[in-house]
């Protein structure tokens, strides 16, 4: 008997439980996945632990507790001198991925396109195809992964009803500039099209590298809804606390689709989170140099290693070229990750996975490695990466 719905039967598995079965079967240290191996800060797991403690422990209003609402508020415009009506605005979701998958199924019909650049966080298109929605791919180009202006224009038609941009963008690590993200929101106002950004690695940034939110370009907050969560800033991934805010009518259509999908998120998470969305500056200031310290050294370690190295802008990770390190049998991606565990004993993501089907072919020479990892995790990378001089 056919169980499996024709949705959902060409999704296969996520390549990141394939890479985390190898790397624990091998015992490889892994950089696969980002999820930090640490803990986030003390005063923000505490907070979770007295709202345990306080019956906090009943469902939450389907938008979000006002607290929290008020705080992601709070934080946009601390930060980007963003106004939001915490009443109108916000909505919390069960961490980014829910909060796009219901922007997704809200902002959108069957057979409306959606425009992404490849790479591309491997969430959304599988969410685009439970919608009926079809995504039209921009590749991101050259050693700093650029948007070519042409390129993107011509992906826009008559059917477009949306663009997702990810910015710190996971993999590449890129950044995109405040030119680029003019370029999309002027395409955006002349096509009549939503943007939707994902946003979750806003504060981790490299050297000189500066976020831009879209909301915030001239014309693009009333088209614009910015979706950001928790975890990676806090190191809490597995809370699974996220939002996403723009203007009301594009927030109200979002939660048409959040109230069937979730209906509530984690009362006492959230409550945690507005400890952790008003930490002061000091803490995301300290957290960006933890970041660039890790970055830095990973950098150092891999170029030794022989790779060539993407530097990233921003995010947790570092896309590598391998083909100067692995023998002259590894032929792809897939094959470079599973000869990486074996024999070096260090997990990292294949990038091909992260193509559309006729692209896999762009992905091929490129693996990722996450650097949300504690200085042990790291010594004991940089060790076996050591031995790769000598093979
Ligand atoms: C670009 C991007 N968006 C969303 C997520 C998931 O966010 P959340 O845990 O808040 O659902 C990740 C996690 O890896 C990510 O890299």
């Amino acid at each position: 008997m056919a169980v499996m719905s024709r949705r959902v039967a060409g999704f296969g598995t996520t390549i990141f439980a394939d890479i985390n079965a190898l790397a624990a079967k091998h015992g490889a240290v892994n950089l696969g996945q980002g999820a930090p191996d640490f803990d986030g800060p003390p005063e923000v797991l505490a907070a979770a632990v007295t709202a345990v403690n306080s019956a906090l422990n009943q469902y939450a209003p389907g938008i979000g507790m006002a607290p929290v609402r008020q705080a992601i508020a709070h934080h946009a415009q601390r930060f980007y001198n963003q106004q939001l009506n915490p009443d109108t605005d916000v909505l919390v979701t069960s961490g980014a991925t829910e909060g796009m998958f219901a922007a997704i199924l809200g902002l959108t019909d069957a057979g409306d396109e959606v425009i992404v650049f490849e790479p591309v966080y491997d969430t959304y298109v599988p969410n685009m195809i439970m919608g009926g929605v079809i995504p039209r791919y921009v590749a991101l180009r050259g050693d700093d992964w650029s948007v070519d202006g042409d390129e993107l224009a011509q992906a826009f038609t008559a059917r477009t009803k949306a663009i997702v941009i990810n910015t710190p963008h996971n993999p590449t690590g890129k950044v995109f500039s405040r030119d680029e993200l003019r370029m999309i929101a002027e395409l955006c106002l002349k096509h009549n099209v939503v943007a939707i950004t994902d946003e979750v690695y806003e504060h981790i940034l490299y050297d000189d590298a500066s976020h831009v939110r879209l909301a915030t370009l001239p014309g693009m907050a009333d088209r614009t809804l910015t979706i950001s969560s928790l975890g990676k800033t806090f190191s809490v991934t597995g809370w699974k606390i996220g939002w996403a805010m723009g203007p009301a009518p594009l927030v109200h259509a979002v939660n048409q689709a959040h109230q069937f999908i979730t209906f509530a998120v984690s009362s006492p998470l959230q409550a945690a989170a507005v400890t952790a969305l008003n930490l002061p500056f000091g803490f995301f200031g300290e957290l960006q140099s933890s970041y660039q310290a890790r970055r830095d050294r990973m950098l150092g370690v891999l170029q030794k290693a022989g790779f060539k190295v993407f530097k990233p802008q921003g995010s947790y990770f570092i896309m590598i070229d391998w083909r100067g390190v692995a023998p002259s049998w590894v032929k792809d991606d897939m094959e470079f990750a599973r000869w990486l565990i074996r024999e070096i004993g260090v997990a990292g993501i294949p990038a091909s996975p992260f193509y559309q089907e006729a692209d896999r072919q762009m992905g091929r020479y490129f693996t990722r490695f996450a650097v949300c990892k504690k200085d042990e995790t790291l010594d004991a990378a940089t060790e076996r990466f050591a031995k790769l001089g000598k093979t």
